[in-house]
């Protein structure tokens, strides 16, 4: 069976920027192959940050997860810090990662301008994330489109540490990402990327009224002035989460309306409104019984990490005998 691997950091909130690029792929895959899911607090303490936060953020978002529809018993969710190979690994890629690729990350050109003074975990941040996918030999990576370049760089750690320790039988494969059809979300400031850093997200767990309060003045289609003004669908990124949400007849009922200016820019708003309403329903409420039985999140974690310490540590048994460390 394929084995598949992604990470989310315990940043706070899921939003529907990485519930659709990710997360609800994660629960499509679960069940056909293999799936291994982890919440990488180790990549979050890169920037400064609260022990307290930490622990109550990765209870959320493990809490989130299952809420969203990861089943313990169709795939492995664990905590990453609760399985110290990742780290082990993360050291040994470090003597076979090229420096200048890791310069070169867009994630880290972008960080580092940003900050005043810029510590070697935010450079060294996409070893851990190979060390993350390769401790369990995992093929494929569903993760959104930000990723790509994180994913090239694990392929060419594969690639080296192959070349100079398993030549003969590639004891690591090259993994590859498995993007969905919402593999770039944009904020409902039609701006930028929906993330958390930018404030410009809807969680996933919110209420429909807080939901409403965001969609009712986020960016349409910027030529569309009056509600008179026939509109273009596809510059409009409220049409972009109708094809997430909706269902194909309304998406096409959707664009009909709006490029022959039938409705409003708020009346498209509301319908999408309800095609949201549909999914997140049973997440809130999936959220709120997981709340009212911890234990419940607890259990996923202990019974995810048991299973992935067993299979780290036969990785890097195999690492250990290959590099000379037996
Ligand atoms: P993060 O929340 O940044 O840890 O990201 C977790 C996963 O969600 C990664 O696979 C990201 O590629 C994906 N993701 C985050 N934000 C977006 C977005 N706005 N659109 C699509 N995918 C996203
Ligand atoms: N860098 C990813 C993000 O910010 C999170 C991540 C860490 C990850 N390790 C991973 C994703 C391994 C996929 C596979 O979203």
């Amino acid at each position: 069976m394929a084995r598949i691997f992604s990470g989310i950091q315990p940043s706070g909130e899921l939003h529907i920027g990485n519930y659709l690029g990710a997360v609800r792929n994660w629960v499509a895959l679960q069940g056909t192959v293999d799936a291994i899911y982890c919440i990488v607090d180790y990549h979050a303490i890169i920037a400064a940050y609260e022990p307290s936060q930490l622990r109550e953020r990765r209870r959320e978002m493990a809490l989130g997860l299952l809420a969203a529809g990861i089943d313990p018993e169709q795939a492995s969710l664990f905590v990453q810090s609760d399985v110290p190979e990742h780290t082990e690994l993360a050291w040994i890629f470090n003597t076979v990662a090229p420096l200048g690729e890791l310069e070169r990350q867009t994630q880290f050109k972008d960080k580092s301008q940003r900050m005043e003074s810029v510590n070697a975990g935010l450079l060294n941040y996409p070893i851990l994330q190979a060390a993350d996918i390769l401790l369990y030999r995992a093929d494929r990576v569903p993760v959104g489109e930000d990723q790509l370049q994180h994913l090239e760089l694990s392929r060419v750690i594969a690639r080296r540490w192959n070349a100079q320790f398993s030549p003969e039988t590639n004891f690591f494969p090259e993994p590859e990402a498995w993007l969905t059809p919402t593999r770039r979300i944009m904020g409902l400031d039609g701006q930028s990327k929906m993330s958390k850093s930018t404030g410009n997200t809807i969680g996933l767990l919110e209420s429909p009224e807080e939901i409403w309060a965001k969609l009712r003045p986020a960016v349409t289609d910027p030529k569309r002035i009056r509600k008179t003004d026939p509109g273009t669908p596809e510059v409009c990124n409220i049409y972009h989460l109708h094809k997430a949400f909706s269902a194909p007849a309304v998406v096409d009922h959707v664009a009909h309306q709006c490029s022959t200016a039938g409705w409003g820019c708020l009346d498209c708003k509301k319908v999408l409104a309800e095609s949201m309403e549909t999914e997140l329903v049973p997440i809130r409420r999936r959220a709120e019984m997981l709340r009212a039985t911890p234990e419940a999140v607890n259990d996923a974690l202990a019974t995810g990490a048991a299973r992935c310490r067993t299979l780290a540590r036969e990785t890097m048994r195999g690492v250990r005998d290959r590099m000379g460390f037996d």
